[in-house]
């Protein structure tokens, strides 16, 4: 141990000043970046990079472009990056760490994938029963590109905080269905009255509610306070696979909004 801190203590007064800290970079690792890129550099998804054996220079480069918003988000639909909300809360040092604890592993076969990290994968949300009698639809977004159209639901507790500017305390409830829109004869969504695609076939639901330490197991860097977020098939079962990581790091930016996207339009919910 002492030498440890030794080293790192000649390490900082010498001119070598940036050297990597392999050890910080593979907690680091282990505990945030493992939830998708797995603990060995290897990711948990088709959807993420292996990092594994990857230049060191080239993924502080990476890290320090989604800090800066240089690098930009692949997706189309949605105005968050993933990675800019993690990378934000690295420091240059931090990214020095893991990119050096990523390089220094051996890569891996194209097929090979890691286990999700269960301590974040595990959701505490439940289907809620009933919940077209209690709750109060307030919203919908068209999707054009996907033909999709959205209708969201929150519970009592969580519009009548929303109505009082009040954060969302645990106990809210916010569910969105997720319908594929009637098309026309040339495959174009119908428009309804009310400038909402018709909702044809529903396909599923994707919710976020929270509760007393429903954050706890989660790691700071990824944790929305007690909020749990779950995809429901159409038989209210949970949808198997779900990395809860990635609904955790694109809802953290907006933690001064109750992490939701939504809350302007709860704040105004008949
Ligand atoms: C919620 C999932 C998630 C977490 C957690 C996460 N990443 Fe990522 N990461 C992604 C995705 C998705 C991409 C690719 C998408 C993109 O280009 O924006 C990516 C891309 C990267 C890249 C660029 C790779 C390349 O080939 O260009 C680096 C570097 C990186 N992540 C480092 C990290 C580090 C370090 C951590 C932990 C501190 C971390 N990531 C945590 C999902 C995640
Ligand atoms: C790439 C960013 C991104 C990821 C990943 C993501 N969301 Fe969202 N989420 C959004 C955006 C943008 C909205 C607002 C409109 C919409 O797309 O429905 C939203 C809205 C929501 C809402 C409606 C309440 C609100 O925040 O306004 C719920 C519920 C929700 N997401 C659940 C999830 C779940 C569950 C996951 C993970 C399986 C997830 N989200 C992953 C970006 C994301």
């Amino acid at each position: 141990m002492n030498k440890v801190l030794g080293l790192s203590v000649i390490l900082a007064i010498s001119p070598l000043a940036n050297a990597a800290d392999i050890g910080a970079g593979k907690a680091k690792v282990e505990t945030v970046c493992a939830a998708c890129h797995g603990a060995n550099g290897v990711s948990v998804s088709d959807t993420i990079p292996n990092l594994a054996a990857q230049r060191a220079g080239y993924l502080e480069t990476q890290l320090k472009a989604f800090k800066d918003g240089v690098r930009k988000a692949p997706s189309m639909t949605s105005p968050i990056a993933t990675m800019a909300a993690i990378a934000t809360q690295l420091s240059a040092a931090d990214m020095a760490d893991v990119a050096a604890y990523f390089a220094s592993l051996p890569g891996a076969s194209g097929a090979a994938k890691s286990a999700q990290l269960p301590n974040v994968a595990k959701t505490s949300v439940t289907f809620p029963e009933g919940y077209k009698d209690t709750f109060t639809m307030y919203h919908a977004i068209n999707f054009p590109a996907t033909k999709q159209v959205r209708h969201y639901y929150a519970n009592k507790v969580a519009v009548q905080a929303a109505k009082e500017g009040k954060p969302l305390p645990d106990g809210s409830y916010l569910l969105a269905e997720v319908y594929a829109a009637k098309l026309d004869s040339d495959s174009k969504p119908v428009m309804g009255a009310d400038g909402f695609f018709v909702a044809d076939k529903p396909l599923l639901y994707t919710a976020m509610a929270r509760g007393a330490g429903w954050g706890n197991d989660i790691p700071a860097m990824l944790r929305n306070e007690n909020w749990n977020y779950a995809i429901f098939a159409l038989d209210k079962t949970h949808r198997p696979g779900v990395n809860q990581a990635e609904c955790l790091a694109c809802h953290k930016p907006l933690d001064n909004v109750s992490y939701t996207f939504t809350l302007k339009q709860l704040s105004q919910a008949r």
